[in-house]
């Protein structure tokens, strides 16, 4: 199974969802590999600030690696590829190489507008391949109310939006920085518990064979 978190948008929180949801599979006992497709290999840094990680990272960020990618996922059970900024070459390859397809998005219209093209894009693969796709709100600020038109959006062009997600936190910020998991910075932290229901849900939908519709 592999799930990329992609958005053109750098900054939505590909990176921080990347590694904290391939930290929460590890912990669940699953064998997982991080894909990093950035140039500017932020996965890659975070893990070299550690002594060892409980998953696999690999720098991939090179055109059409998806063949490649899909190679090297079939000795895990979980690949998780951490997406590049920008929708361009690289991006096509994570999309083409993904069973699912999460798309981290702020809570707000901006957000969508700046995402078109990686929408696009999306829908471009899902034209020759079954992929499954689904906006994840990331960096919500709390008591901000998520608007309409997010919701909306499964209702118009778009994927639909899964109900869990994640606030903008210090503590996500932070264990960027030093090399942690969220897990291993504030283990009873709202920011972890965030992530594991983020990851249960991936995993139901898995399970359930993806119900929701894209
Ligand atoms: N939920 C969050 N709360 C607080 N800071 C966040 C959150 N998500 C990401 N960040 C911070 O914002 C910056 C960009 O996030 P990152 O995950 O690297 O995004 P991307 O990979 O999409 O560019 C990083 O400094 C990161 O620590
Ligand atoms: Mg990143």
């Amino acid at each position: 199974m592999i799930i990329c978190f992609i958005n053109q948008k750098g900054g939505s929180g590909k990176t921080s969802l990347s590694i904290n949801v391939a930290s929460t599979l590890a912990r669940l006992g699953y064998s997982v590999l991080l894909i990093d497709a950035d140039r500017q290999a932020s996965s890659s840094a975070w893990v070299s600030l550690r002594e060892e990680t409980a998953f696999q990272v690999v720098s991939m960020a090179r055109p059409n690696f998806a063949k490649d990618a899909k190679q090297m996922a079939l000795k895990y059970d979980f690949t998780i590829i951490d997406g590049p900024p920008h929708a361009e070459e690289i991006s096509r390859s994570c999309i083409a190489a993904a069973d699912l397809v999460l798309i981290p998005i702020e809570p707000s219209g901006l957000s969508i507008w700046a995402s078109e093209m990686t929408i696009r894009q999306v829908q471009e693969v899902s034209e020759y391949k079954d992929i499954r796709a689904a906006f994840v709100i990331s960096r919500k600020i709390s008591r901000t109310i998520i608007g309409r038109q997010i919701y909306g959006m499964s209702e118009g062009y778009g994927p639909p939006v899964l109900t869990s997600h994640v606030h903008q936190r210090v503590a996500f910020a932070e264990c960027l920085t030093l090399g942690k998991s969220i897990h291993e910075y504030e283990p009873r932290g709202l920011a972890a518990v965030e992530i594991q229901q983020l990851t249960n849900e991936i995993l139901n939908l898995i399970e359930t064979n993806f119900p929701i519709e894209s």
